[in-house]
C-alpha cells in the first residue's frame, strides 16, 4: 500500500495522510518495562516508511530523549530529506533544575540544540510547544521561536493541547512573529472537547490540525470490554491513567456505534475510527500510534476505507458534544 500526501496545513510542505507517533519509544510503563525498545522502534519506522509514510512525530521528553535517539539512529541510514520530522518542548527535562522546563528562552534554546543533536539533523520540520507556559511571557517564547525559524533550525511552529484555551493561539498568532501554523490537540470519536471552539479557531486562522491519540490510546480498537480485565500487555493493563480516563460506560456506548459501522464496511473498529478522522474536513493528518508492526499495518489500511455520509454522521452523533 502507498499512503497519499496532503498539505501540512496552510504550508508548502506535503506530509502523509497518517503521521506516525513515537511517544512509546523508550517509554517505561507502570510496571517499569520499556514498551518499545530500539529494535522494535526501527521495525515500526521501517514498516511506516515502506508504506510511504513520511511524517514522524516525537517530543524531547518521550522516553527521556530515547524516542529522538532511536529516530536519529534510524534516520542515519536513510535520506533525512525524505521525512518531515516534528518534535516538542515544554515538559521538565532536568527535574532538579528550575530552568529545566517550560518555554523560557533559556530552556527553548538548550532543548532545540539537544533535539537536533539526538535526531542527527540540522533542522526540524516542525517544532510544537508541548503546552502553553503561563510562567513565561508569550512575547519571550514567540520571539525565541521566531528566531529558530529565521536561523533555519525550524521550518514551522505548532502548538499542542491548548483546548479549551483557543484564545492563547489567537494571542500568539496576532503577534508580529512566525505564527503557529499547526495545532496538535487530542481528538478522536470519544474525546471531542475541541469541537465547540478550538477547531473553528483553527479553521479561521488557517491552523492545520494534527490529532493525537486518534484511537483513544487503543480504546477505539475494540479490544476492551465493559466487564473484562484489559488484555495482557495492552496499555489498559499497564497504565492506570488510561483505565481511568477511557474505560467508561459513556465511551463503551460510543464504541457500539463504531463496531456496527465496522461490520457494515467490513473493516476493524480501529480502521473505522481512523477513517472518521481521515474524512473529517477539519483534520490535516492524525498521528497514529502502534506497539507492534501488525497493529501499524492494520491502522495504515484505514486509508482505504470509505464511509458513506450517513455512516460518517452516525459516528459523529454517537457522542453528544
Ligand atoms: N501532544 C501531546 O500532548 C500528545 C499526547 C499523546 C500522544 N501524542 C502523539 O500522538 C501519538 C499517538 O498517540 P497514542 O499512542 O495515544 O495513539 P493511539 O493511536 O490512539 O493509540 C495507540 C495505541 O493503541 C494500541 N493500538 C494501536 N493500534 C492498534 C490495533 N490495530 N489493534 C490493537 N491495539 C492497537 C496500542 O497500544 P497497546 O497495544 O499497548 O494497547 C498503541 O500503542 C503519540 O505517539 C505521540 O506522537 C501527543
Amino acid at each position: 500500500m502507498e499512503l497519499e500526501t496532503v498539505s501540512l496545513g496552510a504550508t508548502g510542505t506535503r506530509v502523509s495522510e497518517l503521521a506516525f507517533g513515537t511517544w512509546r519509544f523508550g517509554h517505561e510503563n507502570d510496571d517499569g518495562e520499556v514498551e518499545i525498545g530500539e529494535e522494535r522502534a526501527h521495525e515500526l519506522l521501517d514498516a511506516y516508511a515502506d508504506a510511504g509514510g513520511n511524517f514522524i512525530d516525537t517530543a524531547d521528553m518521550y522516553g527521556d530523549g530515547d524516542s529522538e535517539r532511536f529516530i536519529g539512529n534510524w534516520l542515519a541510514d536513510r535520506d533525512r530529506e525524505d521525512f518531515v520530522v516534528a518534535s516538542k518542548i515544554y515538559w521538565p527535562t532536568r527535574p532538579d533544575d528550575p530552568n529545566g522546563r517550560g518555554l523560557s528562552r533559556k530552556h527553548l534554546r538548550r532543548q532545540v540544540d539537544r533535539i537536533l543533536d539526538r535526531l542527527g539533523t540540522d533542522y526540524l520540520d516542525l517544532l510544537y510547544v508541548h503546552r502553553w507556559d503561563d510562567d513565561t511571557p508569550a512575547d519571550e517564547f514567540m520571539r525565541t521561536l521566531d528566531g529558530f525559524v529565521r536561523d533555519g533550525k525550524v521550518n514551522y511552529l505548532g502548538t499542542s493541547t491548548l483546548e479549551p484555551n483557543a484564545w492563547k493561539v489567537v494571542k500568539a498568532n496576532e503577534m508580529e512573529y512566525e505564527p503557529f501554523r499547526l495545532a496538535q490537540p487530542r481528538y478522536n470519536l470519544v474525546n471531542r472537547e475541541v469541537e465547540p471552539n478550538y477547531l473553528p479557531m483553527c479553521d479561521d486562522y488557517d491552523v492545520g490540525v494534527v490529532p493525537w491519540s486518534p484511537l483513544a490510546g487503543g480504546f477505539l480498537t475494540g479490544k476492551y470490554s465493559r466487564d473484562e480485565e484489559p488484555p495482557a500487555g495492552s496499555r489498559g493493563a499497564t497504565d492506570q491513567q488510561f483505565r481511568d480516563s477511557y474505560l467508561t460506560d459513556e465511551n463503551f456506548d460510543v464504541l457500539e456505534t463504531v463496531e456496527a459501522v465496522a461490520d457494515e464496511v467490513g473493516a476493524s473498529t480501529a480502521q473505522v475510527s481512523l477513517a472518521w478522522l481521515l474524512e473529517h474536513d477539519a483534520v490535516t493528518a492524525p498521528i497514529v500510534g502502534a506497539r507492534t508492526v501488525d497493529q501499524l499495518e492494520e491502522n495504515l489500511e484505514a486509508t482505504r476505507i470509505e464511509l458513506s455520509d450517513e455512516q460518517f454522521a452516525r459516528l459523529t452523533d454517537a457522542k453528544s458534544v
